[in-house]
């Protein structure tokens, strides 16, 4: 039986998809009703990080269901919530170690507003409340978030309900939006954020928000080395906060704990979410300095219910399962960017190689992920297809469509580019297959 718009009362994602019902999950695979296998080629919308069907994490919230329901913030803490703070803090970088536990990342963004602003008010600068953002970001969908969100088609239905807060062009190479190259431009993107800032008045930003490897709306697009370094400079010179959202690099995505790390770069703020729990419960977590917590008079954060503490403790199970590797090149994490040079040169070869018509029908030119990470490493796992619109609109439609019909489908993140992961540290073999998979279906995709 199909599932879908206008059918039965489910207000769907997608009106015009006819959906499969999901039975179970292990590892790489979804299952549906009748049985049938698909692989999970993007882990949802790159949110499940170690594959499906933990059972430590069913036990985890199990064990904590059949003891205790709910408890208000004001009132208690538990033991689940302590030991993972304690935990997560060991991995956080230095200085940030205070974790406020909510439910996604959107609602962990507008904390994050909210605490620079309240910053600022303890701190007697109560005109600091504008955080500045960048073009082509994604920081979520809640009002507050997609005021920051620099994505064009998704803000403006909604322009007259958003937050005044200023954007400034993203670091993408690709389409330089300055017509530079790399390392010429010296960085003009950077200085793009303090032309901003001086333009608005330094005096009344409170933060910049940033994905430190843009995401869902570029596709995986690496800033150049430097580029964080300079922002953080300059957020130091004005006296504003840097925001740093890992809600989609975070949690070892992209071959570290957290991708600023690639580039020795701290945050003021840091918010956290989707492979946080793995998928298997919503969650996020809006981090902090102590010293930030410190100043407090007011808590400018309350909501009731916010994370329970029965999903804490699968989240507890969660983070024992990212710990169990002893070095980080171990844990077993779905990754969005990972592996040594060598080994990633021939990968990215290959997935160049099996896009490469699409990407010369598209742009004229192969392109495989944004960028390189310091060290080498290329982001080949999140492929990105630019150009789904207009003459080619077609090609990323029947790549997608090639993907899904396959005796095993490929379920991915497509629409005008395609987001696919590398899940090979959960099940090695798998990796090959969700790369085979691309492969044929780009096959004479030139002539569509
Ligand atoms: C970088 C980034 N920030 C924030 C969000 C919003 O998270 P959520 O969908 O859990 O509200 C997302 C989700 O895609 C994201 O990728």
């Amino acid at each position: 039986m199909e599932y879908g718009y206008p059918r039965g009362h489910v207000f769907y994602r997608k009106l015009t998809r006819a959906y499969p019902m999901a039975s179970h999950g292990e590892g790489i695979y979804l299952y549906d009703e009748s049985g049938k296998r698909y692989i999970d080629g993007s882990g949802g919308a790159l949110v499940v990080n170690i594959g499906h069907g933990q059972k430590e994490i069913l036990q985890g919230m199990t064990e904590q269901m059949g003891r205790l329901g709910y408890v208000h913030g004001t009132q208690f803490t538990t033991k689940a919530m302590e030991e993972y703070a304690r935990a997560l803090a060991e991995v956080l970088p230095k200085g940030l170690e205070k974790i406020y536990f909510l439910s996604g990342g959107s609602e962990s963004i507008e904390a994050a507003i909210k605490l620079a602003r309240q910053y600022f008010l303890e701190s007697g600068q109560s005109q600091r409340w504008r955080v500045v953002a960048r073009w082509h970001s994604y920081h979520g969908n809640t009002l507050g978030a997609l005021s920051l969100t620099g994505r064009i088609g998704m803000r403006r239905p909604y322009l007259p309900l958003l937050i005044d807060f200023p954007h400034f062009p993203p670091p993408y190479c690709y389409r330089c939006p300055f017509g530079l190259a790399y390392p010429e431009c010296e960085l003009e993107c950077s200085k793009a954020l303090e032309n901003v800032i001086l333009m608005e008045g330094p005096e009344t930003i409170s933060a910049v928000i940033l994905e430190p490897v843009i995401g869902a709306t570029v596709g995986a697009v690496v800033p150049p080395n430097g580029y964080l370094s300079s922002i953080r400079k300059i957020c130091d010179h004005y006296g504003i906060l840097l925001i740093d959202d890992e809600v989609m690099t975070g949690m070892g995505r992209t071959g570290r704990w957290f991708a600023v790390e690639h580039w020795g770069v701290t945050p003021d703020i840091m918010v956290l979410g989707k492979g946080m729990s793995g998928g298997y419960f919503p969650l996020s977590a809006m981090i902090t300095r102590g010293e930030f917590v410190d100043r407090l008079k007011r808590h400018p954060l309350a909501r009731a219910m916010r994370i329970d503490k029965v999903r804490l403790a699968g989240l507890a199970a969660t983070l024992t399962h990212y710990l169990k590797g002893e070095a980080l090149g171990e844990i077993p994490v779905w990754r969005m960017i990972s592996a040594p040079l060598e080994e990633i040169d021939e990968r990215a070869r290959l997935w160049a190689q099996s896009l490469g018509g699409l990407a010369r029908v598209v742009e004229g030119e192969t392109m495989v992920g944004g960028g390189s990470l310091p060290g080498g490493a290329l982001p080949t796992r999140l492929v990105a297809v630019a150009g789904g619109k207009g003459k080619h609109r077609n090609v990323v439609e029947v790549l997608s469509q090639r993907l899904r019909r396959r005796e095993t489908p490929v379920v991915g993140r497509i629409s005008d580019e395609a987001l696919l992961l590398d899940p090979r540290s959960v099940l090695p073999e798998e990796d090959e297959l969700v790369l085979k998979a691309l492969q044929d279906a780009a096959v004479g995709l030139e002539h569509c």
